[in-house]
C-alpha cells in the first residue's frame, strides 16, 4: 500500500483528495500545516508527499528546505495558485518533483500524481541481482542463472560502486530499466533521486526544456522560467531511456553535462553546475545510427565507457522456469494466494517460442495463464494461441512424425512424442553437463531399447529404429552393446 501525504491547511483540499486518490492501494494522511507535515513525515514515512505553498505558519517552501537537510529524495509535489510562479520554480530548485497550480485540473493531478508514485516506486523499491536461489522471497529481482545474466550481474555490481557513465543496450523488455534501477539502488548515491526520463516519449522540441530547463521567453509559449530534470535531480542519478531518440542539439548539450557538469538552460546564457550521474539505455542499434550520422559518435564514446548488452530471452531460454517461477510467486503474493503451479507441458510450450518482446512478454503470458487457468494448476490451454500448443503429429513440417512401426503398448495408448521437448531437455541436460555428447548417447541409448524391446531381434530393432540391419550392428560394434545385451 502506498502512503501519500497532503499536507495542506485548507479542510476542501483534504476532503477533495481523499474522495480523488483514497483507494485500497493508496492510504491518505493528511497535516494542516509545514510543523504537523515534516512530524507526520519522520512517524509514517510517506511515499509521496503534496503540499501548498502558501500555508498559515511554516511556509512549503520552508517546509521543503528543512525537509531536504534529512531526505534527499522523498518526492514532493508542490501546489501554488496561479501568479505565484515564481514560488513553484524555487520549490524545484529545492529538488519538488512537480507543482500543480490551483484550482486543479483532476486528470493531469491525477496523471502527476501517478507518475510521482511511480518514481517512487522506482526509488524505494531495491532490485536484487544476484543470482538468487528459488525458493527465496524476494520482491524485486533481476532474475536469470545463465551465463549471460551471471556476466551482467558482475557488471552490475562493478558499475553500483562506481560513478561512471553506463549504456544498457538491447532489446524491448529484456529488462534494461530493471538493470539501471539495480545500479543506482545500489550506489552510493542511492539516497539521492533517481529520475527516469523516457526520451521517445517527449515530444523532439521539448525534450531539451525538459532536461535543461529554460529561461522565460526562450520560444514561445515559455511564460515563465523552468527547471530542468538535471537541476532538479542534483546529486542524484538520470536515466536516460530510448537516448537514440535525440535531437542533435540535445545530444550536444548531454555530451557537454557529461564531459564538464555544466549546461545552460533553453534560452539562458547563465552556467549551472550539476553533479548528475547519468545511466543510459537504448533499444536502438547505436552504432549504426553514429555510422548515418544522427548520433553524435563522440557522446556515443563517452557513454559507451561502461556498456551493459541485455541478451535476448531467446538466448537464455534456460531462465525460462526460473523467471515463470519468479512471476508465479510475484504473482500469487500480490492476490495474497498460493502460487499457481503448471504442468510440464506448458512449461515445452514457453521453451519453444521465440519470444520477441522477451521477458515482458513472458511476464505477461504468466499473468494472463493465471487468469485463465481454472484452478491451482496451468494447462497448455491457458496460454495464448499464438504460443502454438504441444506438438502433434504434422503440426510442424520440420518435425518427424511418429516413430514408424512402434509396437509396444506404451505407444499404442500413447500420444506422439514432443521431440522438440524432448530435445531441449537433452539441450539443459548437456549445457549442465558439458562433457555429454547428445548424438552418440541417444543413439546408444534407442539401440540398447530397440534391442530389449524386440528380444535382441536385429531385424526387428532395426525396423524399429529406421535403420539397415548392417548399420545397427556397426552401432552395436562401435557402442559396445554386445556386452550389456546378449544379442541374439
Ligand atoms: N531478468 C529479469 N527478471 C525478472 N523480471 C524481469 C527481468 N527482465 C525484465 N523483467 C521484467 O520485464 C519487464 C520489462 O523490463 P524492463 O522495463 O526493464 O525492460 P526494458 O528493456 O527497459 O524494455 P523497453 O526497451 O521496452 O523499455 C518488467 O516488468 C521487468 O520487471
Ligand atoms: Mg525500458
Amino acid at each position: 500500500m502506498e502512503k501519500l501525504l497532503l499536507i495542506d491547511d485548507e479542510v476542501d483540499v483534504q476532503y477533495s483528495f481523499r474522495r480523488i486518490f483514497e483507494s485500497p492501494q493508496v492510504e491518505i494522511a493528511a497535516a494542516s500545516s509545514g510543523e504537523e507535515g515534516l512530524k507526520l513525515i519522520s512517524k509514517i514515512k510517506p511515499d509521496l508527499v503534496v503540499m501548498d505553498v502558501r500555508m498559515g505558519g511554516m511556509t512549503g517552501l520552508e517546509t521543503l528546505r528543512r525537509l531536504r537537510q534529512t531526505d534527499a529524495k522523498l518526492l514532493v509535489i508542490m501546489m501554488t495558485a496561479y501568479g505565484t510562479t515564481q514560488t513553484a520554480i524555487e520549490a524545484m530548485k529545492l529538488g519538488a518533483y512537480d507543482y500543480l497550480l490551483k484550482p486543479f485540473d483532476i486528470p493531469k493531478l491525477k496523471q502527476v500524481i501517478e507518475s510521482a508514485l511511480q518514481a517512487a516506486r522506482a526509488m524505494k523499491e531495491v532490485v536484487s541481482y544476484e543470482p538468487l536461489p528459488d525458493s527465496e522471497d524476494y520482491d524485486v529481482g533481476i532474475v536469470g542463472r545463465t551465463d549471460v545474466m551471471q556476466s551482467v550481474f558482475k557488471l552490475i555490481g562493478q558499475l553500483a560502486v562506481s560513478d561512471a557513465t553506463a549504456l544498457i543496450t538491447g532489446e524491448s523488455g529484456t529488462g534494461k530499466e530493471l538493470v539501471a534501477r539495480a545500479i543506482y539502488q545500489h550506489s552510493k548515491r542511492n539516497e539521492k533521486p533517481f529520475i527516469a526520463i523516457n526520451c521517445a516519449a517527449i515530444p523532439e522540441n521539448l525534450l531539451e526544456s525538459e532536461l535543461f530547463g529554460h529561461e522565460r521567453g526562450a520560444f514561445t509559449g515559455a511564460a515563465t522560467q523552468r527547471i530542468g530534470k538535471f537541476e532538479q535531480c542534483n546529486g542524484g542519478t538520470i536515466f536516460l531511456d530510448e537516448i537514440g531518440d535525440m535531437s542533435p542539439s540535445t545530444q550536444t548539450k548531454i555530451l557537454r553535462v557529461l564531459q564538464s557538469g555544466t549546461f545552460e538552460r533553453v534560452g539562458g546564457n547563465k552556467q549551472v553546475d550539476v553533479d548528475v550521474r547519468v545511466i543510459a539505455a537504448t533499444n536502438k542499434p547505436l552504432e549504426q545510427a553514429v555510422a548515418a550520422k544522427e548520433f553524435r559518435e563522440d557522446l556515443f564514446y563517452r557513454l559507451n565507457v561502461v556498456r551493459v548488452q541485455m541478451p535476448p530471452l531467446r538466448d537464455r531460454l534456460e531462465d525460462i522456469p526460473l523467471l515463470v517461477n519468479y512471476f508465479l510467486r510475484k504473482i500469487g503474493r500480490n492476490q495474497k494466494q498460493r502460487p499457481k503451479s503448471y504442468t510440464p507441458e506448458v512449461l515445452a510450450v514457453l521453451e519453444r517460442h521465440q519470444w520477441p518482446g522477451n521477458v515482458r512478454e513472458l511476464e505477461n503470458v504468466v499473468r494472463r495463464a493465471t487468469v485463465m487457468a481454472k484452478g491451482d494448476l496451468i494447462l497448455p490451454a491457458d496460454l495464448p494461441s499464438e504460443l502454438g500448443t504441444p506438438l502433434t503429429a504434422g503440426s510442424a513440417a520440420d518435425v518427424p512424425g511418429p516413430l514408424p512401426g512402434r509396437t509396444t503398448s506404451q505407444n499404442l495408448a500413447g500420444d506422439p512424442p514432443d521431440l522438440r521437448a524432448v530435445s531441449q531437455t537433452l539441450f539443459r541436460w548437456a549445457r549442465s553437463d558439458g562433457k555429454l555428447k547428445i548424438i552418440p548417447a541417444v543413439e546408444r541409448e534407442l539401440i540398447i531399447h530397440s534391442l530389449a524391446e524386440t528380444g535382441g531381434n536385429q531385424v526387428q530393432a532395426a525396423k524399429l529404429l529406421g535403420i539397415t540391419r548392417a548399420t545397427l550392428r556397426k552401432r552395436i560394434d562401435k557402442f559396445q552393446i554386445k556386452q550389456l545385451i546378449s544379442v541374439q
